[in-house]
């Protein structure tokens, strides 16, 4: 009896030890994997606490302000915190960059660089070519149609070239285009006729053969011919092949921008198959700029929506083709569009850097 007894009891040890031997080697095939420091459910771009790991389905950005990002300890730690992408705002284009023939101004830029590569952040250049920051020496300049192209070449390999492996992708050209379609009156365009734009992004691509290369403009979410001219100039590019390989959609929207026009900004560009950029994404409240509106609960639930639906509808491209989602500055009062005497709120924080509903709209376009 007492023998019986334990035979049972060895019986059921056995089991058990079987047991948990199962679970062990079940254990060794399926390894968990260990997590690397604490990843944030409340971000839109999941860094973790040691190595920046991003697990976010694209990069987001934001438009820098060099002087803010040399004063401002919060802005500082907002931007590495909340972005894995940035674009210097006003420090990279040519009225800034360059003071005459063969004269550079480098030290914003090459602060904003070293900030981006201490902090492990994409740079994506903004702008080689605007018609809106011409140096006034370019704009008096003299000389023949070689000439006009021997600055262009000069400055583009310049800058692209001193930037070379530090920054993955440059906005080439910038505005290029009228609301109605039609080519943007320029002294490029002036002095060297249509085939500047073919010499812009040859000469960036000269200067730097790894680096991407985007055309970027803004209305083609409320012009029609804006977005076809936007369409067939790419194709006119492509079919040439000048070296492109995305498009910025800028997307300054307001509060009333239908949804759907939105959307077909977005997929239309995406159409040509390059890479899309949101890249100066805002959103204006403001926009009969009044100086006595203020911010409040319907505004903001209004202006989340778009923030919702656009994240969405980017989110929606194959993944190939989201190159990031950038906002046109971090805080409210620094947006370009707030000024001393038109209030405005389009971005993503408020001026205390507190995540704004519009913030919560992109996490739930990320759902
Ligand atoms: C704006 C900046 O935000 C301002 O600070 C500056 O005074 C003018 O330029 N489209 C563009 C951006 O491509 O470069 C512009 O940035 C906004 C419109």
């Amino acid at each position: 009896m007492k023998i019986q007894k334990l035979s049972k009891h060895f019986v059921f040890l056995l089991f058990f030890s079987c047991l948990l031997q199962a679970c062990k080697s079940e254990e060794t095939v399926t390894p968990i994997p260990k997590p690397i420091g604490t990843i944030n459910p409340d971000t839109i771009v999941k860094k973790d606490s040691t190595g920046l790991r991003n697990v976010s389905p694209f990069p987001f950005g934001a438009a820098i302000n060099i002087s803010t990002l040399k004063s401002s300890t919060i802005y500082r730690s907002t931007v590495i915190r909340e972005f894995n992408s940035l674009t210097p705002e006003n420090v990279m284009k040519m009225k800034n960059i360059s003071l005459g023939r063969g004269q550079y101004f480098w030290d914003d830029a090459d602060y904003l660089i070293a900030f981006a590569q201490a902090n492990k952040i994409r740079v994506h250049g903004h702008t080689l070519v605007w018609y809106n920051s011409t140096p006034a020496w370019i704009t008096n300049f003299t000389g023949t149609t070689d000439d006009w192209k021997a600055i262009l070449h000069e400055y583009i390999l310049a800058v692209v070239g001193r930037y070379k492996g530090k920054i993955q992708s440059w906005d080439v050209l910038n505005e290029a285009l009228n609301d109605d379609g039609t080519f943007r009156d320029c002294v490029w365009l002036q002095h060297i006729g249509i085939g500047y734009i073919d010499l812009c992004y040859q000469y960036a691509h000269e200067a730097d053969p790894n680096v991407l290369l985007f055309y970027n403009d803004y209305g083609t979410e409320y012009s029609t011919a804006k977005r076809t001219a936007l369409n067939n100039l790419v194709a006119d590019l492509k079919s040439r092949n000048v070296p492109i390989d995305g498009i910025g959609l800028q997307m300054h929207i307001n509060i009333n921008r239908p949804n759907s026009t939105i959307q077909t900004a977005i997929t239309t560009a995406a159409q040509t198959g390059l890479k899309i950029h949101i890249s100066e994404f805002d959103v204006d409240v403001n926009y009969q700029k009044l100086a006595t509106l203020t911010y409040n609960t319907t505004l903001a639930a209004a202006q989340k929506d778009k923030y919702k639906i656009t994240t969405k509808a980017f989110f929606d491209l194959p993944a190939s083709q989201r190159y990031g989602f950038t906002f046109w500055g971090v805080y409210d009062s620094q947006s370009w569009l707030s000024t001393a005497t038109v209030p405005d709120w389009p971005l993503p924080f408020d001026n205390d850097f507190n995540k704004k509903d519009a913030y919560y709209g992109i996490l739930e376009g990320l759902k």
